[in-house]
């Protein structure tokens, strides 16, 4: 089976990662490869692991963790083998809180398969963009499929004049084709992977 997390990237109160997040699990329970048993989606949300800005003093490739958040992290991120990261833009990037989280760790990533749903004013594509530059260097296999929401199109809010409404995710159904797609793909990749993950284990999870 094939393990995927969907990683919700945002952090601040009245996020919309969490409805989007919400989103991409309803829509995946109707893949088949879910659906029968090949695959398996939970949501890994940054938020519950209170990851303070990197306070390890010995960076994540070492495998040398100090701090009792970090093995948490490491523990939750190493159960799966793919990614889906729930990606907002933030100015022209990813938010500091997803590339903290990324930090943090090191072997849990390796050879592991992402694919992204980015969300903003344009639909996410240059968070999505440069996190792809960094998955290059965690040796993380990222799929080309991807989806890309419009806060003005793909979401309903019960009132859309407060900041603080994140409302919930509702996307034009051709994103629901691409997620399915995309879905494929990580499998896909996955299971071809799986070989290099077996021997590159994390010491510390
Ligand atoms: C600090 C900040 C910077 C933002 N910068 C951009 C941006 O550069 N481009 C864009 O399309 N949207 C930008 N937005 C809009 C966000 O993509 C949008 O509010 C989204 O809902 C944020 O994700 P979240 O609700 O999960 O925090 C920004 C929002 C915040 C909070």
């Amino acid at each position: 089976m094939i393990r995927i997390a969907v990683v919700v990237g945002s952090t601040r109160p009245a996020r919309r990662g969490t409805a989007v997040a919400r989103w991409v699990l309803d829509t995946a329970a109707a893949h088949p490869a879910v659906a029968d048993g090949r695959a398996s989606i939970n949501i890994l949300d940054i938020a519950d692991f209170d990851l303070p800005l990197l306070d390890e003093p010995v960076p994540a490739a070492y495998g040398d963790y100090a701090q009792s958040h970090t093995l948490r992290w490491s523990q939750a991120v190493a159960a799966f083998d793919a990614f889906v990261f729930v990606a907002p833009e933030y100015n022209r990037s990813f938010p500091a809180s997803l590339k903290n989280a990324l930090d943090y760790l090191y072997a849990e990533w390796l050879h592991k398969v992402a694919g992204f749903v980015g969300y903003g004013v344009s639909g996410g594509l240059r968070a999505v963009e440069q996190l792809r530059q960094v998955m290059g260097e965690l040796k993380v296999a990222n799929v080309p499929t991807q989806v890309a929401l419009s806060i003005y199109t793909d979401f309903t809010s019960t009132n859309p004049t407060d900041p603080t409404d994140a409302g919930t995710c509702t996307p034009a159904p051709y994103h629901a084709e691409r997620l399915a797609q995309m879905l494929e793909e990580i499998i896909v990749w996955s299971a071809a992977l799986a070989p290099l993950r077996a021997e590159a284990q994390p010491t510390t999870a």
